[in-house]
């Protein structure tokens, strides 16, 4: 199995396949990839085989779900192997290692990654020249304790919460943190006591965002490594067990949402594609590219029949689930009609009626269903516009019972969050002092409370009908020898 004594044409390909998977590298170097040098060169872990065995491995070989308790995030730990006992990787000595083996086609099947396609001739191919070449690891990490489940993260400083959201029982508040999503006892967090309960830590760096599902039972989060990999995470709430790890695109993933009857996931995706998945198996139910630009939110409709989408495009569109075909644009389609991007939006939870918002600052109620043929110029969904915010807004929620909005923005390093009467658009009340942008908002289930959280690391607890701060709390665990810098 050596690409060397491959009939010409394979290494044509082979060196295609090589050259994509250098190509970053290369665009690094901003110089052309070369083949002939990415031939000869030694395999660099980090640069070709990392990529394959972060977007085809990892999911389930990593501390927080450990398959055959084979964990591949660590380099000694890749090397060593799992439960078999034999060694995943002996340097130098391809026909010795057991990754090797597993992932070795045989009559068109590999044991590993299990129950999917085997990896690429060119693919094998690279890992055992890797290996042959004495398995270095050439990573910036090399060395250093990678962080996952066993690693959790250290904090010195509070970082910036991008997505919360509270369990429908109001017990857990769930929380972004750096490569981990915190959940948190409410009450407690709330009474400003030891509040943390379970830290959720998973291959990807960055969380974009974060659903409780509709019976709490689950929590799937979004996220990935910017320009790298994107991921869908979804765990178990309640032990803090992960049910999936699954690769998606190369960039990270937003906007997350479950449909109504907690079977399906929805997100947002940088290559401009909405896709769901069944939150059960992982597998794509629905796969759609009508946007022109990064999905960054997503909702069902009430009966979830519909998934509804918003982009840095500027429009908000309808996608039907069971057909994946896009239906209409919500927005309006006229030239100049929209400004900017939209970046939140969220069904009423039993009207199909869509909140949405983004860059106007200016939350707006859409009717999903069109009940007159489209005029050019016409914005006939539209319900009502809400007061504009100062700057753009970057979470828009509703009460549980639809009756209230709770909306987060950021303007030149200050944010607010208002709260909004969802029926009548009356501002009800405002907190300016934010200490940061705000990028996530909602409402307790009693909706006695919204929690803000953003660029501070804070996460604060606020009156819906005054705006006044009740309490305030760093949900991410900060070093205690480390000064708190706010
Ligand atoms: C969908 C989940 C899944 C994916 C993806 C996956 N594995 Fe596995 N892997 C497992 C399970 C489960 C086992 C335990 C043995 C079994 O059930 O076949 C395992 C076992 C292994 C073992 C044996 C460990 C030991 O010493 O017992 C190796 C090596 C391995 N996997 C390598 C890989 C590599 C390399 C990839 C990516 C190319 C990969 N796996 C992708 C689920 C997965």
């Amino acid at each position: 199995m050596n690409v060397f004594r491959r009939p010409a044409w394979a290494v044509v390909i082979a060196l295609c396949v090589l050259a994509a998977l250098t190509s970053r590298a290369a665009a690094e170097d901003s110089k052309p990839a070369d083949p002939a040098a990415a031939e000869s060169a030694p395999v660099s872990y980090a640069k070709q085989v990392l990529p394959i065995f972060r977007e085809h491995c990892q999911g389930c070989h990593q501390p927080a779900m450990a398959k055959g308790e084979y964990v591949m995030t660590r380099f000694d730990a890749l090397a060593k192997g799992g439960e078999s006992g034999d060694a995943a990787i002996v340097p130098g000595k391809p026909d010795e290692s057991n990754l090797l083996a597993q992932i070795t086609p045989d009559a068109g099947k590999a044991e590993m990654p299990k129950d999917k396609p085997p990896l690429s001739e060119t693919q094998v191919a690279l890992i055992r020249r890797w290996i042959a070449e004495g398995a270095k690891d050439d990573s910036l990490a090399a060395g250093k304790p990678a962080i996952d489940a066993e690693h959790p993260p250290k904090y010195e400083t509070p970082p910036v919460i991008t997505a919360l959201d509270y369990s429908p029982d109001g017990r857990l508040l769930a929380v972004s943190g750096y490569h981990e999503v915190l959940l948190h006892d409410a009450a407690k967090l709330q009474a400003g006591e030891e509040s943390l309960v379970r830290r959720l830590v998973g291959l990807s760096e960055r969380i974009e965002s974060v659903r409780f599902s509709p019976d709490g039972t689950k929590l799937a989060v979004t996220g990935g490594q910017p320009g790298r990999t994107g991921e869908v995470q979804i765990w178990n709430a309640a032990d803090a067990k992960l049910d999936l790890s699954l690769p998606v695109t190369y960039d990270t993933v937003y906007g997350v949402s479950w449909s109504p009857d907690g079977k399906l996931v929805a997100f947002g995706c940088a290559d401009n594609t909405i896709r769901a998945i069944e939150a059960a198996t992982g597998k794509q139910v629905l796969f759609n590219g009508a946007h022109s630009d990064w999905v960054l939110g997503t909702t069902f409709s009430t009966k979830g029949t519909h998934l509804i989408t918003v982009s840095r495009d500027m429009t908000m569109k309808l996608i039907e689930v069971p057909t994946q075909r896009f239906v209409d644009n919500l927005t309006s389609i006229t030239p100049g009609a929209l400004k900017g991007g939209l970046g939140a939006v969220e069904c009423h939870p039993t009207k199909d009626e869509l909140l949405c918002a983004g860059s106007d600052g200016e939350p707006k109620l859409y009717k999903m269903e069109r009940d007159k043929a489209r005029q050019i110029g016409d914005d006939f969904n539209l319900i009502r516009k809400y007061a504009a915010m100062p700057g753009r807004v970057y979470s828009a929620r509703f009460s549980r019972d639809g009756t209230r909005i709770a909306a987060g923005s950021s303007l030149d390093g200050k944010g607010e969050v208002w709260i909004y009467d969802a029926a009548n658009a009356q501002v009800i009340a405002k907190n300016p002092d934010q200490g940061g942008g705000v990028f996530a908002v909602a409402f307790s289930p009693d909706g006695k409370l919204v929690a803000a959280g953003g660029f501070d690391g804070s996460v604060r607890l606020l009156d819906p009908t005054t705006g006044k701060e009740v309490s305030k709390a760093i949900p991410a665990p900060i070093a205690e020898t480390q000064p708190v810098t706010k």
